[in-house]
C-alpha cells in the first residue's frame, strides 16, 4: 500500500505550514481558532470573497495564493453551506476537497478542523483526515516516468481540539481507508497480472492480520460439485479458485455474517463474446471480490468484534476450445441444473455455487453478495447508487441507512415470482438469462434460487465499482465501493459494543 500523503493531527493552536485550509459557513462565518489563525488576513478573505462572489456555499472554494499577512503559501477557504444540514459523509468530502490542492510545490498542508462556533467533533475530524487519504490515492504502479507533480510524499496535518482522541479514532478509521485502497488497487490491476491464482494469493496475505484463509482449487471445487462456477472457469488457461476468509473477532461460536464477492478477473463474455469497445474495462469485473477482501482487511485490522466470513469466486471468462457453449447444461452445487443461454451471463453462475456453499456450509445469520453483475443496473440507476435486492426487509433497510451515512448509496429494486418465471428453461431447472427486460431483476431472481431461506441481500455494483465519475474522494478508476458501506453496516448492527 503506497500512500501519497501522510496525515496527522495537531492542536488547533498550531502555526500552519504550507497550505492553510479553513472552513466557513454560508454566512462566511469562521470559528474562533480559525479567526485567530487568519488574524489580519481576515480582511483579505472578505475582499477576495466579494470579488469572486464566494458565499460559503457547500462545495465552493476560495483559493488565495500567497496571502498577504500570512506565513503560508496558499489559503484555501472551503464553504460548507448550512452547518445544521451536514451529514457525516460531507466531512470526507471536505477532506477530499482540501487534498485536491496538495502538490509538491507546497508539500505541507494544515487543515483547521473547525466550523463556525466550534471545533468539529473528533469523529468528523477523523472523517476529514480519511477524505484526504482517499482523495490523494492514485494508481501509478505501472508508470515508469512520473511527472513532477506525481512524486514525493505529501504531509497534511488536521488541527483538532482533542489531538489524542483524534489519533486514537484514526486508528480504526485508517484501517477502513486501507481496506478501500486495497480494493481500488485490486480493481485497477491489469488482468494479465491479477488472474485467479494471483488474486487468491493476495487474499492469503490477510493471514498476517489473523484472518483464517482457505483456498479451494479446481479439485476441491469439483469434489464439492461446483459445476456452475467451474463451467465458467473451464475456458481459461488460469484455473479458477474459491477463497474463504474467516475473521473471528466476536464471541466464540457466534453465528457469523457473510460477504460474497463476484471475482471475474476478466470477462470477455466467453463464446458469447463481447464487442471490442471498452472490453478492457472488464478487468474490473472482480470488483465484488475486491470489496470483500478490502472489507475483511478493514474488519481484521481494526479488530472488529464480529465473526465475519468472506467468500470470493475467482475465474476468468474466456472463449476457447474448452470453453462452455450456449446450450450447455451444468449442474450447480445445489443440484439444480442450469441451461447456459449466454456465456456472458457468467457472474450469476459463479455466485450460484458460492451462495449455496455459504448458505449450507457456513449457515450465516445473513449474507450479502456484491457483484458487477449487469450492465442493466447502469441503465436503471446510473453511477450514483448501487442496486440492492433482498428477501429481508430489515437487512435492506440497514443497508439503505448505511448507504446514506457513508455516501455509498444503494437503491432497492423488486423481486417477485412473476420475474422468476422469466428464467424457467425448457430443458433444465432454469436458464442463465431472462430476456431483454428487467435484466438486473432476472439476474437477482437467479441468485435467489441459491440462497434458500438465508436472509440475503444482493448488491449490483456494475455502475459504482469502477469507471464512475471522479469525485471529491476518488480520482481513480477503481472506487473501492462497498468497503465503507459494509464496514458501517457491521459497526452499526453486528458488533458487540
Ligand atoms: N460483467 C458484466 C456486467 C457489466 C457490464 C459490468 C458493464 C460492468 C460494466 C456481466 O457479466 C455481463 O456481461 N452481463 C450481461 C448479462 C446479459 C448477457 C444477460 C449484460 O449486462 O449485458
Ligand atoms: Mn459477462
Ligand atoms: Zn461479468
Amino acid at each position: 500500500m503506497s500512500d501519497a500523503v501522510k496525515v496527522g493531527f495537531v492542536p488547533l493552536s498550531v502555526a500552519p505550514r504550507g497550505i492553510l485550509v479553513v472552513f466557513c459557513d454560508e454566512g462566511l462565518k469562521f470559528g474562533a481558532a480559525t479567526r485567530k489563525a487568519l488574524g489580519s488576513a481576515a480582511d483579505l478573505v472578505g475582499k477576495a470573497a466579494a470579488t469572486s462572489r464566494f458565499k460559503g456555499k457547500s462545495g465552493s472554494m476560495l483559493d488565495i495564493l500567497a496571502p498577504q499577512g500570512l506565513k503560508v503559501s496558499r489559503l484555501l477557504v472551503i464553504g460548507v453551506g448550512k452547518v445544521s444540514s451536514l451529514k457525516s459523509s460531507d466531512y470526507l468530502k471536505f477532506g477530499g476537497a482540501a487534498a485536491s490542492k496538495l502538490a509538491p510545490g507546497s508539500n505541507a498542508m494544515t487543515i483547521i478542523a473547525e466550523l463556525p462556533d466550534e471545533a468539529i467533533k473528533t469523529e468528523q475530524a477523523v472523517a476529514v483526515a480519511s477524505g484526504v487519504r482517499l482523495r490523494a490515492y492514485r494508481f501509478d504502479r505501472y508508470k515508469t516516468k512520473k511527472k513532477d507533480d506525481e512524486q514525493g510524499v505529501l504531509r497534511a496535518d488536521v488541527a483538532v481540539a482533542d489531538v489524542a482522541g483524534a489519533r486514537k479514532a484514526f486508528g480504526p478509521a485508517g484501517h477502513v481507508v486501507d481496506g478501500v485502497i486495497m480494493a481500488r488497487d485490486l480493481v485497477n490491476e491489469p488482468p494479465n497480472v491479477l488472474h485467479p491464482p494471483e488474486f487468491a494469493r493476495r487474499a492469503t496475505q490477510l493471514r498476517k492480520l489473523g484472518v483464517h484463509v482457505e483456498v479451494l482449487d479446481v479439485r476441491a471445487m469439483t469434489r464439492l460439485g461446483m459445476g456452475a462456477l467451474l463451467g465458467v472457469a473451464q475456458g481459461s488457461a488460469h484455473p479458477g479458485r474459491t477463497v474463504i476468509m474467516r475473521w473471528n473477532g466476536g464471541k466464540r461460536g457466534e453465528t457469523p455474517i457473510a460477504f460474497v464477492g463476484k471475482g471475474v478477473c476478466f470477462d470477455t463474455g466467453g463464446i458469447s463474446i463481447k464487442p471490442a469497445g471498452s472490453m478492457e474495462d472488464m478487468k474490473g469485473d472482480m470488483g465484488g471480490a475486491a470489496c470483500v477482501v478490502g472489507l475483511m482487511h478493514a474488519l481484521a485490522a481494526r479488530k472488529a468484534r464480529v465473526n465475519a466470513v468472506g467468500a470470493i469466486g475467482l475465474v476468468e471468462n474466456m472463449p476457447d476450445g474448452n470453453a462452455q457453449r450456449p446450450g450447455d447444461i451444468v449442474t450447480s452445487m445445489s443440484g439444480q441444473t442450469i441451461e447456459i443461454i449466454n456465456t456472458d451471463a457468467e457472474g450469476r453462475l459463479v455466485l450460484a455455487d458460492l451462495l449455496w456453499y455459504v448458505a449450507k456450509k457456513i449457515k450465516p445469520k445473513c449474507m450479502i453478495d456484491l457483484a458487477t453483475l449487469t450492465g442493466a443496473i447502469m441503465v436503471a440507476l446510473g453511477t450514483e447508487h448501487a442496486g440492492i435486492f433482498s428477501n429481508n426487509e430489515e437487512l435492506a433497510d440497514r443497508l439503505t441507512q448505511a448507504g446514506l451515512e457513508t455516501g455509498e448509496r444503494v437503491w432497492r429494486l423488486p423481486l417477485g415470482p412473476e420475474y422468476d418465471k422469466l428464467i424457467d428453461s425448457q430443458f433444465a431447472d432454469m436458464k442463465n438469462t431472462g430476456g431483454r427486460h428487467g435484466g438486473s431483476i432476472t439476474a437477482a431472481q437467479f441468485l435467489q434460487r441459491f440462497v434458500d431461506d438465508t436472509p440475503w441481500a444482493h448488491i449490483d455494483i456494475a455502475g459504482t465499482a469502477m469507471g464512475a465519475p471522479k469525485s471529491d474522494i476518488n480520482q481513480s478508476w477503481g472506487s473501492g465501493y462497498g468497503v465503507r458501506l459494509l464496514d458501517r453496516l457491521v459497526a452499526d448492527h453486528y458488533e458487540k459494543k
